[in-house]
């Protein structure tokens, strides 16, 4: 299947080339590493869960002889965790690119703060990565041609963004939460492109956003993704406006790896829920400079940490 030039099943050749990706153990973070080791990439798996991290690690190398893959942790809701992790990553020869992908996608009920005292899905969507492209700006930008690839959603259609309210101290609900944290996302990525171009320096960066996938439309993947056959049964049921995160995981992998995509761009499914990844104009709200000043400055503040400043 080729759509403007990209095939999903015939990737660049990614050898010699370093790929992390958070929440790698599950979901789309798992089909998004499994599908760039294929393409030949040393892959490193950001994972909180050491065990789901050792069974994806192993479903890898099941399903790609020779597959280079490795394990860091990282729990994003935690700075700390952040600050060792990143402190590992910094010591590999190179990182071609980090991909952003770990998430809460069932945010709680009622508002809860991490130990760091920031709200809980924002700080694991985003601050926490925020805080991680801070600490590895260095070895991404001493890597030729590196890039950043942060995970939108089409939640950022979908509702209104109080940016006076970036911790949610005001009004919580899970829902506003969760975009909220995926508008974040989105707009640093866009941000962070422009503010490195506006450094003279060569990292770029990009977004995606899969659509509509969901567990129960998955291939099956022994030790990492079992859905029961009601969870199958059930999703199938919504299969006219979803696709599995095997397909979800491509517009994050054109993103990272397609030679001619651009720092800036943002890809998304054609069909928006479901599809070949594409070229997609995002949302307003993530495109507009005052509200990405705003992120950022309250992502600066969150995380205690300054990322560049012109
Ligand atoms: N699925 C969709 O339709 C959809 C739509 C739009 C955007 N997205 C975005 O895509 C990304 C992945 O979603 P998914 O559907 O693949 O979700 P998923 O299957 O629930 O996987 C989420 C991954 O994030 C990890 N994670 C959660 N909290 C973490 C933390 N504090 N520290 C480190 N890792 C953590 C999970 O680890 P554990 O296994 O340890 O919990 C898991 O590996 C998210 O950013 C989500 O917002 C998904």
């Amino acid at each position: 299947m080729t759509i403007d030039g990209w095939d999903p099943a015939r990737l660049p050749e990614q050898s010699g080339r370093v790929i992390a990706v958070t929440g790698a153990n599950a979901g789309l973070g798992f089909f998004t590493s499994l599908q760039l080791a294929r393409a030949g990439a040393r892959v490193v798996l950001v994972c909180r869960d050491e065990m789901k991290a050792a069974r994806a690690r192993a479903a890898i190398q099941r399903l790609v002889r020779g597959a280079d893959v490795s394990v860091v942790r990282l729990d994003t809701a935690d700075l700390g965790s952040v600050r060792s992790a990143a402190k590992e990553l910094s010591a590999l020869d190179r990182l071609d690119v980090l991909v952003t992908n770990a998430g809460i996608v069932h945010p709680p009920r009622h508002r809860t703060v991490t130990a760091d005292g920031l709200e809980l899905v924002g700080a694991t969507n985003h601050f926490g990565h925020f805080a991680l492209v801070a600490r590895l700006i260095d070895v991404l930008e001493r890597t030729p041609g590196a890039r950043v690839v942060t995970l939108g959603s089409l939640a950022t259609r979908l509702v209104r963004l109080d940016a006076d309210d970036l911790q949610l101290e005001r009004r919580y609900t899970g829902w506003q939460a969760y975009a909220q944290s995926k508008i974040m996302s989105w707009s640093f990525g866009l941000e962070l492109d422009r503010r490195l171009r506006a450094a003279g320096a060569e990292t770029r960066a990009l977004v995606a956003h899969p659509g509509y996938s969901i567990t129960g439309r998955t291939p099956l993947v022994r030790g990492v993704n079992e859905p029961s056959t009601v969870e199958r049964f059930v999703d199938n049921l919504q299969a006219v406006f979803t696709q599995g995160k095997d397909r979800g995981a491509w517009p994050t992998v054109r993103a990272a790896v397609d030679p001619l995509a651009q720092g800036g761009d943002s890809f998304g499914p054609r069909y928006r829920v479901k599809g070949a990844p594409v070229l997609e104009t995002p949302a307003a709200v993530v495109r507009d400079p005052d509200v990405a000043a705003a992120i950022w400055a309250e992502s600066e503040r969150a995380t205690g940490l300054s990322l560049l400043h012109p």
